[in-house]
């Protein structure tokens, strides 16, 4: 495969905006970022998407435009991403990056994100980025690479403060496991750990994912185990199983999700569209598993089920 990136720049209305960035995150982008025109001095001013108080009053303005990023070599996921925007009013122009160029412009655009629960906060920040701890607070370094889980996309943001609701709200017994299915970055892992978890297991299909949330665990000190291996071949029962991936693995993986929790504990499903919700829930709670609480941000829901005690 060719060394280097595709570069996509796509522009299209800004009420599509949360859309067309999903569908490049589900191309393969390890994120999306975005520009926005300084109509004063007519230039570009570029900073991630994923940064929470840029967000709100940004999305009325008519044009907006995205970058994001395809391993060189990925033709098909861009001939396959190019008409899905296209159906929702997006344009893409593509460039190619150096990987060396690629890291830099990435790096950029990425900025420290705080989720906060009821008075309890996790910081994740990019390891080259200077933060000071606050006192009581959660502070995570992460090396994104080419995974995904900075900290900052709103699937992974409703995952940290569903684990901070389920910690702080003592629903698990003390020094409680998880188990992370497509841990990416190994961002909930590690924060799980942080929080109290004796045990973390992060599971992904992607070996990149994998080698990019080892140097994670070490980076934040912290014990992940992590393993290419399909849920089937994961043995053991967790207090918490988290899954943000898409709805139609987590449809697929339902029953396999269902066996790694024990009675008692809980299961955090991310990854789905507003749209997508009723029928995830119908799949989870047909196996027996209870709803506990939801989250929404944007158009996306992230689930929590308990599953009954014996
Ligand atoms: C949206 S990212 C989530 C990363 C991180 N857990 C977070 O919350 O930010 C999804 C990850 O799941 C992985 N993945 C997708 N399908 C999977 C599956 N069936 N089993 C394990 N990992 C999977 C992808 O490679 C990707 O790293």
């Amino acid at each position: 495969m060719a060394q280097g990136w595709i570069e996509i720049r796509a522009t299209g209305p800004g009420e599509s905006k949360d859309l067309a960035s999903s569908l490049l995150i589900a191309s393969g982008s390890p994120g999306v970022q975005e520009e926005t025109v300084d109509n004063v001095a007519g230039k570009l001013v570029s900073h991630s998407l994923w940064e929470e108080e840029t967000r709100e009053d940004e999305d009325t303005s008519p044009v907006r435009a995205l970058k994001a990023y395809l391993r060189a070599g990925d033709e098909a996921a861009l001939g396959a991403v190019r008409p899905n925007l296209s159906r929702i009013g997006w344009a893409l122009e593509t460039s190619f990056l150096k990987d060396t160029d690629w890291s830099e412009k990435w790096k950029k655009g990425l900025k420290p994100i705080k989720v906060k629960y009821s008075g309890f906060s996790v910081t994740v920040k990019p390891t080259w980025h200077k933060l000071k701890r606050s006192p009581g607070e959660i502070l995570i370094d992460i090396d994104p690479g080419m995974a995904f889980g900075t900290g900052g996309h709103a699937t992974t943001k409703m995952c940290l403060k569903s684990i901070l609701r389920i910690v702080k709200g003592g629903l698990l017994p003390k020094g409680p496991s998880i188990l992370d299915v497509g841990t990416g970055t190994g961002v909930l892992a590690i924060a799980a750990v942080k929080l109290g978890f004796k045990k973390a297991v992060g599971t992904d299909i992607d070996k990149v994912a994998l080698k990019v949330a080892r140097k994670n665990a070490s980076l934040n000190k912290t014990k992940l185990s992590l393993s290419a291996k399909d849920l089937s071949g994961i043995p053991g029962k967790y207090d918490l199983v988290a899954a943000n991936i898409l709805a139609g693995e987590l449809t697929r993986l339902s029953r396999s999700l269902n066996d790694r929790i024990k009675p008692g504990g809980f299961l955090i499903l991310s990854g789905i569209l507003d749209s997508e919700q009723a029928a995830i829930e119908a799949a989870f709670t047909a196996i027996g598993l209870q709803k506990a609480f939801s989250f929404n941000e944007k158009e996306w829901v992230a689930l929590v089920f308990g599953k009954p005690a014996r």
